[in-house]
């Protein structure tokens, strides 16, 4: 009988993420520099953007102001984790999802009064005080309370036993754009926060500035930048590339399970879109759409072997990916490169949603969660 070896030290991953750490904090300096701001909310929501929580807020714990979150499942989990780093949740609560995050001590976003109301009451009930950030829509048009209401409610909302009103954020459509637009939401935003100062209601927390908008910004703006996208060194825009340098924090690698020849006229995958010009090498990679590798990139994407960029052979399937390595010579167990770098070569996820024609923001936040994360120095 054959005894497996229970030791996961012989399990080798056949796909993975790398995580440059050292990169990470890299960007959150660069951030803090071209802003000339200190306190950083840093928005880890959606899986740290697909990179990985933990792996993520392991890095910055103790180095960030906050920590922003979208769900009440990753507040608690940063919470439980990281006791220290106040956690802000960005998302909305229904009723029975309070408690949980009163008691986990979250720090949450108020939209309404009735919301505010709902909190507080439940905050009385279990004796505590709710630290909330008021979200304010000066244009957004999502969440929010209308700027033009904003200032009546939020009077409403400090005769709220159970609040401590901690906070004040709005957030901007077209962050990239240095337009009148923005401006205008600047505007009505810091009139806003005159008005409720000239009534005695000062915030500690006053926040708008995501990636885009640290990037293109002339000066620091309110008290506290909100950065997610360019944290991990993914630019929001190409445009923006010019304005800092960020470096990315993840890498994306499989392992070849499998190399083949295969002759001119044959074809390969699902549709049989690729059909060998001549012959050639082609390598099976255990890694598809269902892993988060955009299905919609075949036609244009690459990928990196042995230093070098290789065309997929056909469309990505959903866990197997088939490379066209031409003359490249590879066998079983080589490592591929689907995002990250190899020797000269760099494949960003800027890159990968061009090619998908979507946002880089999509193609790291649907990176799947079963993905080994590696964290490396
Ligand atoms: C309210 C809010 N603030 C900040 C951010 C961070 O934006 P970015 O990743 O573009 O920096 C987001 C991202 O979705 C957001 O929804």
């Amino acid at each position: 009988m054959v005894k497996l070896d229970q030791s996961t030290s012989r399990i080798q991953h056949s796909s993975w993420i790398e995580l440059r750490a050292d990169r990470l904090l890299q960007n959150l300096e660069t951030l803090r520099k071209h802003s000339g701001q200190t306190d950083v909310l840093a928005v880890i929501k959606a899986n740290a953007y697909g990179h990985g929580l933990s792996e993520i807020a392991n890095a910055l714990a103790g180095r960030v102001t906050y920590f922003g979150v979208a769900t009440l499942r990753e507040a608690l989990e940063l919470k439980e984790n990281h006791p220290q780093t106040p956690v802000f949740l960005f998302g909305h609560l229904f009723p029975h999802e309070i408690p949980a995050a009163l008691l986990g001590g979250i720090t949450l976003s108020v939209s309404s009064v009735e919301k505010a109301k709902e909190i507080s009451d439940l905050s009385e009930d279990l004796g505590r005080k709710t630290s909330v950030h008021v979200k304010i829509d000066t244009g957004m048009g999502r969440m929010g309370i209308p700027v033009r209401e904003a200032a009546v409610c939020i009077e409403e909302m400090t005769r709220l036993k159970g609040l401590m009103l901690d906070g004040i954020y709005t957030h901007f459509p077209t962050a990239e754009k240095d337009d009148a637009f923005r401006e205008n939401q600047v505007r009505e935003f810091g009139l806003l926060l005159q008005i409720l100062e000239q009534k005695g209601i000062i915030f500690r927390f006053r926040h708008a500035t995501n990636s885009a908008a640290t990037l293109t910004l002339k000066t620091p703006l309110f008290n506290m930048i909100r950065p997610g996208l360019t944290l991990y060194g993914i630019y929001p825009d190409l445009e923006l590339k010019t304005q800092a340098h960020f470096e990315p924090v993840l890498s994306l690698k499989s392992r070849i399970v499998l190399v083949k020849k295969v002759r001119a006229g044959e074809s390969v995958g699902y549709g049989r879109e690729f059909v060998a010009k001549t012959d050639t090498t082609v390598a099976i990679l255990p890694l598809g759409y269902s892993h988060g590798y955009p299905y919609a990139a075949w036609k244009k994407a690459s990928v990196l072997c042995r230093g070098k960029r290789c065309s997929l052979a056909g469309k990505v399937s959903m866990d197997y990916i088939a490379v066209d390595l031409g003359n490249i010579e590879a066998k079983e167990g080589d490592t591929v490169t689907l995002i990250g770098e190899d020797q000269n070569e760099r494949i960003t996820a800027e890159d990968i949603a061009g090619w998908a024609h979507t946002i880089p923001y999509e193609i790291v936040t649907r990176l799947s969660s079963h993905i080994p994360r590696i964290v490396v120095h």
